[in-house]
């Protein structure tokens, strides 16, 4: 790209004054983890479940003896979980009474375009928003958070994101543990800078300061929060449980595993169930990424979920994105002294397979990153990219930068990743997804089953979802049409709103 190492490892140093970070050995565990409250929404008269959320400001105690100002959802700081079934209708009226317009974007979710909570569907300071859609996918842990361009970064540092959990028969017929808070926990891992006087340090968050930032990894903190707790640990009960983990981190991968290496289970990756649970000790999350774990405990005893520096060898070559050369403990584990014994961890979690059907005809687009750009070009709210035949799979492959490593999301659809730098993806890389890591230099291919709703003036979005490459400009709008209609669909749209 044209931003040589030299730029890049300038704005590293300012990040990070050239030494790895590390927080082993700082912390106590000493808070209690926050759970966000559940919102499971009010039936109204025509069946619909309607969930009434604020965006405002706030101050959050964080850091001991410091008061943080802070955006939330319903609260100061972060948001409830909203959980749904599959084949309820639901109904959002959101109002924003923060300073600034923004936008909720229910990342993950398969709704019309028009619901997406993207770029175009800003709400201004005091107006209110109400999408309203079907829940039609299977069981799955989603987030939200904001997505106006150029601030997307900014407003989710300063604390704007949260569960939607999606609950089916499937997921309850697999066993797992889904007591909300119990033995079922969310837990939103974020890093954060902290100036000296408590505010969050956002500097380079917002679009012009990551202009004359251009070549740096984009924002990352010194402090692990989880949950929006700072110094946390969290007391399970069960002898198995379920942890729902989020990366809703601007930049930072984390790279997750117990300090004693201890096994456990993944069992969901972002858009839902594997088919059967899959024995690991570390896993890989980066920004947007989410996955969920089972892991077993004994009474007493207590562990730390830990982001490791990658070893030599593991799957993820050793990556140039900040951060991801650093350790951190993220949460301690406390079991009671008794616990309550869970049903078996099932063999199988779903009744049939969930892999994308791959036509033999399936168009290929590709997708190139290079320099904060995807195939050359940076987000223009006015231009259509790709215009796509709704319901139909197709293969998309994105090649990294050389330089800096990204990852990619697609809005409104799940993939399968069919291949990866070459290979057949590992085992934990299989499952229903949305977001993944692009291996620097290298490509991977992804099967895509693009969303049944049709909209030739509303687009969706992709991009790298290292939130101040988003902000930058790397990122891309999709529009799905009737299938053969596409040569005849608008490529420009009035983006002004
Ligand atoms: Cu989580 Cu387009 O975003
Ligand atoms: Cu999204
Ligand atoms: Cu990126």
């Amino acid at each position: 790209g044209l931003l040589g190492a030299g730029a890049y490892a300038a704005n590293f140093a300012v990040v990070y004054n050239g030494r790895k970070l590390s927080n082993v050995g700082e912390l106590s565990f000493a808070n209690k983890v926050r759970i966000p409250p559940l919102l499971e929404g009010k039936p109204d008269g025509s069946g619909r479940r309607v969930f009434r959320l604020t965006a405002q400001t706030g101050e959050s105690k964080l850091l001991p003896g410091k008061q943080t100002p802070t955006w939330g959802i319903n609260g100061a700081l972060l948001g409830p979980t909203l959980r749904a079934r599959r084949g309820q209708k639901v109904s959002v009226s959101l109002t924003n009474s923060l300073p600034d317009a923004t936008t909720l974007h229910w990342h993950g979710m398969h709704l019309p375009a028009e619901m997406d909570g993207g770029p175009h569907q800003m709400v201004r300071p005091g107006a209110d928003w109400n999408p309203e859609w079907e829940i039609s996918q299977p069981a799955a842990t989603l987030w939200y958070h904001p997505h106006p361009h150029g601030s997307t970064a900014d407003h989710v540092l300063r604390g704007l994101a949260g569960m939607f959990i999606i609950e089916d028969d499937e997921a309850d017929r697999s066993g797992l543990p889904n007591s909300y808070g119990v033995d079922d926990i969310p837990l939103i891992l974020q890093d954060r800078q902290f100036n000296d006087d408590g505010t969050l340090d956002l500097s380079g968050a917002t679009f012009m300061q990551s202009l004359a930032g251009v070549g740096s990894p984009g924002v990352l903190g010194d402090t692990i929060l989880v949950n929006g707790t700072y110094d946390p640990h969290v007391q399970v009960s069960t002898t198995l449980v379920r942890f729902r983990l989020l990366n809703g981190s601007g930049a930072r991968t984390y790279n997750l595993g117990f300090t004693d290496s201890r096994e456990f289970h993944l069992v969901a990756q972002e858009n839902g169930l594997l088919e059967k649970p899959l024995p690991l000790r570390r896993l890989q999350l980066t920004p947007g990424e989410r996955a969920e774990i089972v892991v077993a405990f004994k009474p007493g005893e207590r562990v730390v979920l830990r982001s490791f520096e990658p070893e030599l060898g593991l799957q993820f070559p050793t990556a140039r994105l900040g951060g991801q050369e650093d350790t951190f403990d993220m949460i301690e584990v406390r079991a009671r002294d008794r616990l309550t014994e869970s049903r078996p961890l099932p063999d199988t979690l779903r009744g049939a397979p969930s892999a994308i059907s791959v036509p033999e005809k399936a168009r290929t687009r590709s997708f190139a990153f290079n320099s904060f750009t995807i195939n050359g070009k940076s987000m223009d709210m006015s231009r259509i990219d790709e215009v796509c035949p709704a319901g139909e799979v197709e293969i998309w492959e994105v090649t990294g930068d050389a330089e800096v490593v990204h990852n990619f999301h697609v809005h409104g659809a799940t993939f399968n990743v069919i291949e990866y730098a070459g290979k057949k993806p590992d085992a934990w890389l299989r499952g229903p997804k949305d977001t993944v890591r692009v291996p620097p230099g290298d490509t991977v291919r992804l099967a895509v089953a693009l969303p049944p709703h049709t909209d030739a003036k509303t687009p969706y979005m992709y991009h790298c979802h290292i939130l101040r490459h988003e902000d930058l400009g790397m990122m891309g709008q999709f529009t799905v049409v009737e299938p053969g209609t596409e040569s005849g669909a608008p490529r420009t749209i009035d983006s002004a709103h």
